[in-house]
């Protein structure tokens, strides 16, 4: 039986298939479609300090081989999604999660690592520094090396679970960016965010998300996730939570050889709500294909 489970910083999970952040609410909004326990485990929403509505509607743009996004960190903040939402989904998710977290100053970040910290239910927190859809804050965090390194170094120095900054590709060179954060004691990268993009709206001749762009995501990045795993996993020694146009369980496989040792699935969530159970039920048998028995043997596996 081929054995596809794997690990993050001495977390075992029973495979490698995670729901990214954004694309899957608090989790328990999916138990309805399936058991969510079968995921190796959840990221979920961003969370900031305090509740923020959002950026202005239209805030989503489809296109061929994905979709724009401007969400703008929508969520209930910290103290409702520790008080609340976490415990909501301790009825349903018994695994650790991944808590999600975002932040405008290295304080809000340090205040959100610091409530995290406190919860059971979290195993590893995933640092943003990589929106593109707000001012400030997010991806001008994780498009210069000190500023990445000074989150990683602050949120570092608040927890003790394992901390994974999401970095951003909308940089020159990614690897740079993540030997800063690693050498300030990130113990792992989450990558790829979004790649920042547009549509314009033939009819009006006006940018159709109305805060002008925002992140693209989709199958037709996938490439460029493959690429950017690869060449961090050359660059740095912790482990890679791989994503970017995840759709199939041979996506994994070759992300993983690119160096993942996990992998989340995002755009796909809004495309088909059992893409992670459909990804996971497929593994087994793509493994065999392939003559993989362990899967965490492949990790890194096409250097
Ligand atoms: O706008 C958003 O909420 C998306 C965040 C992100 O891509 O990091």
């Amino acid at each position: 039986m081929v054995d596809i489970s794997t690990s993050l910083s001495g977390i075992k999970l029973d495979n490698p298939v995670i729901p990214a952040s954004g694309t899957f609410g608090f989790g328990y909004e999916f138990a309805d479609y399936y058991d969510i326990n079968i995921l190796g485990s959840i990221s979920f929403k961003g969370t900031t300090a305090e509740p923020r509505f959002g950026n202005p509607t239209p805030r989503i743009a489809e296109c061929t081989e994905g979709l724009i996004n401007s969400v703008g960190l929508q969520n209930p903040g910290v103290e409702k999604v520790v008080g609340e939402e976490l415990p909501h989904l301790a009825k349903f998710y018994k695994k650790p999660l991944i808590a999600n977290i975002s932040g405008f100053s290295l304080d809000e970040y340090k205040l959100c690592a610091e409530k995290m910290n406190e919860v059971d239910q979290v195993g590893i927190i995933e640092v943003n520094i990589s929106c593109p859809n707000v001012h400030g804050g997010g991806i001008s965090f994780g498009t210069n090396p000190e500023a990445a390194a000074s989150v990683a170094k602050t949120v570092r120095s608040v927890t003790n679970k394992p901390v994974y900054i999401k970095l951003t590709p909308n940089v020159t060179d990614i690897t740079e960016i993540a030997r800063a954060v690693e050498a300030e004691g990130a113990d792992g990268i989450s990558m790829i965010n979004t790649l920042l993009g547009m549509r314009i709206n033939l009819r009006t001749k006006k940018p159709v998300i109305a805060n002008k762009m925002g992140g693209f995501s989709g199958p037709a990045i996938f490439p460029v996730a493959c690429r950017m795993i690869y060449q961090v996993y050359e660059a740095v020694n912790i482990p890679i939570i791989g994503m970017g146009g995840v759709r199939s369980a041979e996506d994994v496989v070759e992300i993983m050889l690119a160096g993942a040792s996990a992998v989340q699935v995002g755009a796909e969530n809004l495309v088909n709500p059992y893409a992670c159970k459909d990804i996971i039920e497929a593994l087994p048998a793509v493994c065999e294909k392939y003559g993989i028995n362990k899967l965490s043997d492949i990790i890194g596996g096409a250097h």
